[in-house]
């Protein structure tokens, strides 16, 4: 069976140009033999974790919104590819509250010390995390790339590459940058390669 890829996207414009690297890392692992199913986080309908804690008892959140959907897509998948530009100095406030709902596996993993992902398949599972700032400051993605890191330990996803696109500002449309679109198709690629077949099987 194909490995499994989830395109996260963090934008709310679903055409912008994070939009468009995405496109193209989905089309590099899609080539690469994967199954990709893209998920625009701001067309869910969720909110942020209130803090009930009941998933530290439980394997779900008691709250029943569209999160209820997303989690054993998070558990099944093989790969992420994470989309999102920088807002604020870091993450999206959707796309974060997006991640904070993880809690659940959080508790599963830290707290209960059964990770949904099995320890066999934790290996094999992978995620680039693709993203783009308006400025162009050394310490632009600090915030989003803490975020990330966390997000992706949380689900037991190595973090396996990076595209990270700043000075937006001045580029403004993506599509007058084919080589970094390119290099998200390549990074796309990789990682489908990667997940398609695994170094040394
Ligand atoms: C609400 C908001 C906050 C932003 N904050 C930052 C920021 O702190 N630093 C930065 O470099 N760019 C910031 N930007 C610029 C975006 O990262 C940039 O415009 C990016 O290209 C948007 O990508 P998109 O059009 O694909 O959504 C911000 C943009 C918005 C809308």
């Amino acid at each position: 069976m194909a490995p499994t890829i989830i395109g996260l996207l963090g934008s709310p414009l679903h055409e912008g140009n994070t939009a468009q690297l995405m496109a193209r890392a989905v089309q590099g692992a899609r080539d690469a033999g994967c199954t990709v199913e893209l998920i625009p986080v701001t067309s869910l309908d969720f909110q942020g974790c209130q803090e009930m804690f009941f998933c530290r008892d439980h394997e779900t959140c008691i709250l029943d919104d569209d999160m209820q959907q997303v989690y054993p897509k998070f558990k099944g998948m093989d790969g992420l590819i994470l989309a999102t530009p920088v807002m604020t100095m870091g993450i999206p406030g959707t796309l974060k509250a997006f991640m904070d709902r993880f809690q659940v596996f959080f508790m599963a993993k830290y707290h209960r010390h059964e990770s949904f992902i099995p320890r066999d398949r934790k290996p094999a599972r992978a995620g680039i995390f693709i993203s783009i700032s308006g400025m162009d400051i050394p310490e632009v993605f600090v915030g989003a790339k803490l975020t990330t890191r966390a997000f992706f330990d949380i689900i037991d996803c190595r973090y396996q590459d990076e595209l990270l696109v700043n000075g937006m500002d001045g580029i403004l449309d993506i599509t007058t940058r084919p080589d970094l679109l390119d290099a998200a198709y390549r990074k796309g690629f990789a990682l489908g390669q990667s997940l398609a077949a695994p170094a040394g099987k």
